[in-house]
């Protein structure tokens, strides 16, 4: 079995179709171990409704050295699913091509700093783009630039909002996300 530990930062669904996909073996041969939270947030509860280990270890300055006391030395693979803090560049090197996020668009646009959530669907609408997506990416010490693994597209509309967007795009991470999971632990 291989060991996940996911960080999150908010309702965690992402997390919740994670954790449903280990359990019917959509990824295959891998458990979540535990989930790690930088601030209170729903994905801690989630967890603990799946009896799986779960800490919050407050956003700030420690994070990524407590982050560093805290993941197992067995973890296969630490994904970030709506995880909101930047990770200390230090850590990204030691645990390289083992730390996994997803994006809300189709990287390399509309990435980096400041893009996180409604930022990212506002810019898209107002760059008047056709299509937008999702993108699962290696991380590493540069913000939204390590290798991509996999993307999945969604249609822009004229009557598209943030929060229409943002409903679309959800629907194509929850196929894409266990997806490059998969990928990554078994391939
Ligand atoms: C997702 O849109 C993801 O792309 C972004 O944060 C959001 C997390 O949503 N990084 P949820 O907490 O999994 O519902």
């Amino acid at each position: 079995m291989k060991n996940i530990v996911v960080l999150v930062s908010g309702s965690g669904t992402n997390l919740q179709r994670i954790i449903d996909c280990t359990e019917t073996g959509e990824i295959r041969n891998a458990k979540v171990s535990l989930v790690i939270a930088d601030r209170e947030c729903y994905g801690l509860a989630r967890a603990s409704k799946h009896h799986i280990d779960n800490v919050l270890i407050p956003r700030g300055k420690a994070f990524s050295d407590e982050l560093e006391k805290i993941i197992p030395a067995n973890t296969d693979l630490i994904v970030l699913a709506g995880f909101l803090s930047i990770l200390k560049p230090e850590f990204c090197q030691k645990w390289d091509n083992k730390i996994i996020n997803i994006h809300p668009s189709l990287l390399p646009k509309f990435g980096g700093k400041g893009m996180w959530g409604h930022h990212v669907h506002d810019a898209v609408i107002q760059a008047q783009e056709k299509e937008s997506g999702a993108t699962v990416h290696f991380v590493t010490s540069q913000i939204d630039e390590g290798g991509i693994i996999l993307q999945g597209k969604v249609d822009v509309n004229s009557d598209d909002t943030a929060v229409s967007l943002a409903q679309k795009i959800h629907h194509i991470e929850y196929e894409i996300f266990p997806k490059a999971i998969d990928k990554v632990l078994n391939n």
